[in-house]
C-alpha cells in the first residue's frame, strides 16, 4: 500500500517467511548451516526449537530451497495436527510415492522403495515437519520408526527435521520417546535478537525492499521496537510495517516515537517495563497533596 510512497519495490515486512529476504544473524547462520550438514551426516534427527516469531519455519524455508536445489527429495509437513493416516497420506503426496495413500502398507513399501532408490545413487531424502510439538504421541512413535528405517550398507535412509516450539524439547524428554530422544544428532534453537542484530534486521529488510540506506526509522525508533518487540522477528515486522502506515497515512516519511505509541496501542502490544514507563512522573507537590493524584470533579 505504502511501497509507491516510500520508493520500495516490495512490502519490506511482509509476515510470510521469505528466504529471499533472510537476514544472516549468527544464529540464524548457524541454524542452518546445522541443518544442512545434519541432512547429509545421515544418521537421524535434527531438532530445531524457538520461541513463536523467531524464524524456525524461515530456516525451513531456506532447506527446502537448498534442497531442491541440490534434487534432494523431500517431504514437508507444515501442518502437524494430523492422525497417523493423514500423516502417511502426507508423506505419500510430497515425495509423489505411487501407491494407494490410503494404506499404510503400501505407503511404507513404496516409501522404503524409493529411500533405497535414493541412497543407491547416493542421495539422501528428508523428512520436514514444522510445529512438531503438536504432532500426537502416536504419529511421533511413526516418525521415531521412519527415523529406523536403515540398510547395513547405505545407512540411515531417511533424514528427519523437527521443528517447534520449546514444548517440542519437552515432549522429547518424555519416558516413551527415550529411543528418538537418543538418535537426536543435532540440536539447535532460535532466540530473540539482540538490539544489534534488531537493526540490522531492520536495515536489511528495508535493503532488499529497495532502500539502501534507511531513513525511516531514527536511532530512538529503532530502540523503542526492540525494545517493544523483545527481538522477536515476527513481532519487529508487524510494528514496522504497522508504523509505515501510519506514516504514509498522514504523509510523513520519517517515523517517530508517537506514531510508534499509536501502532502499540493499536496491537495491544504488551512489553517488560511498559506499564512503569507509562505512569506520568510524580512531582514531590504532587505526592503532597493526595487530592492531585484524582481529576478534578466537574461541578
Ligand atoms: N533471519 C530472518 N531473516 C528474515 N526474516 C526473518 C528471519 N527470522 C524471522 N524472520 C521473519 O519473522 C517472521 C516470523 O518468522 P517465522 O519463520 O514464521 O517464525 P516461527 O516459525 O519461529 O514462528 C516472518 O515474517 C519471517 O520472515
Ligand atoms: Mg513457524
Amino acid at each position: 500500500m505504502y511501497n509507491a510512497f516510500f520508493g520500495f519495490r516490495e512490502n519490506p515486512f511482509n509476515l510470510s517467511p521469505d528466504p529471499a529476504f533472510l537476514y544472516r544473524s549468527p544464529q540464524h547462520e548457524e541454524a542452518l548451516a546445522n541443518l544442512i550438514y545434519g541432512v547429509h551426516s545421515r544418521k537421524g534427527f535434527i531438532v530445531l526449537t524457538g520461541e513463536v516469531g523467531t524464524g524456525k519455519t524461515t530456516m525451513l524455508e531456506c532447506l527446502r530451497d537448498y534442497l531442491e536445489s541440490q534434487y534432494i527429495e523431500f517431504a514437508f509437513l507444515f501442518n502437524s495436527r494430523i492422525n497417523t493416516e493423514q500423516f502417511f497420506e502426507m508423506i505419500a503426496y510430497d515425495l509423489d510415492l505411487r501407491c494407494s495413500v490410503k494404506s499404510k502398507t503400501e505407503v511404507l513399501f513404496a516409501l522404503n522403495h524409493l529411500l533405497i532408490q535414493q541412497a543407491n545413487e547416493g542421495r539422501t531424502t528428508v523428512l520436514i515437519v514444522d510445529e512438531a510439538h503438536n504432532l500426537d504421541w502416536d504419529v511421533l512413535e511413526e516418525i521415531r520408526l521412519l527415523g529406523n528405517l536403515e540398510n547395513p550398507r547405505l545407512g540411515k535412509l531417511l533424514q528427519i527435521v523437527l521443528a517447534g516450539q520449546p514444548e517440542l524439547d519437552r515432549k522429547l524428554d518424555a519416558p516413551n520417546l527415550r529411543q528418538l530422544k537418543q538418535r537426536i544428532v543435532l540440536r539447535c534453537s532460535l532466540t530473540p535478537f539482540s538490539l544489534a542484530e534488531s537493526n540490522e534486521y531492520i536495515c536489511s529488510r528495508l535493503k532488499k525492499a529497495g532502500m539502501p540506506d534507511q531513513t525511516v526509522f531514527p536511532d530512538e525508533v529503532l530502540k523503542e521496537v526492540h525494545l517493544r518487540s523483545q527481538g522477536i522477528p515476527r513481532l519487529i515486522n508487524a510494528i514496522c510495517d504497522n508504523l509505515l502506515l501510519t506514516a504514509f497515512a498522514v504523509e510523513k516519511k520519517v517515523t517517530t516515537l508517537t506514531m510508534l505509541d499509536e501502532v502499540c496501542k493499536d496491537m495491544r502490544l504488551d512489553w517488560p517495563g511498559r506499564r512503569s514507563r507509562a505512569r506520568a512522573p510524580i512531582t514531590i507537590e504532587d505526592a503532597t497533596d493526595p487530592a492531585s493524584f484524582f481529576s478534578p470533579r466537574e461541578p
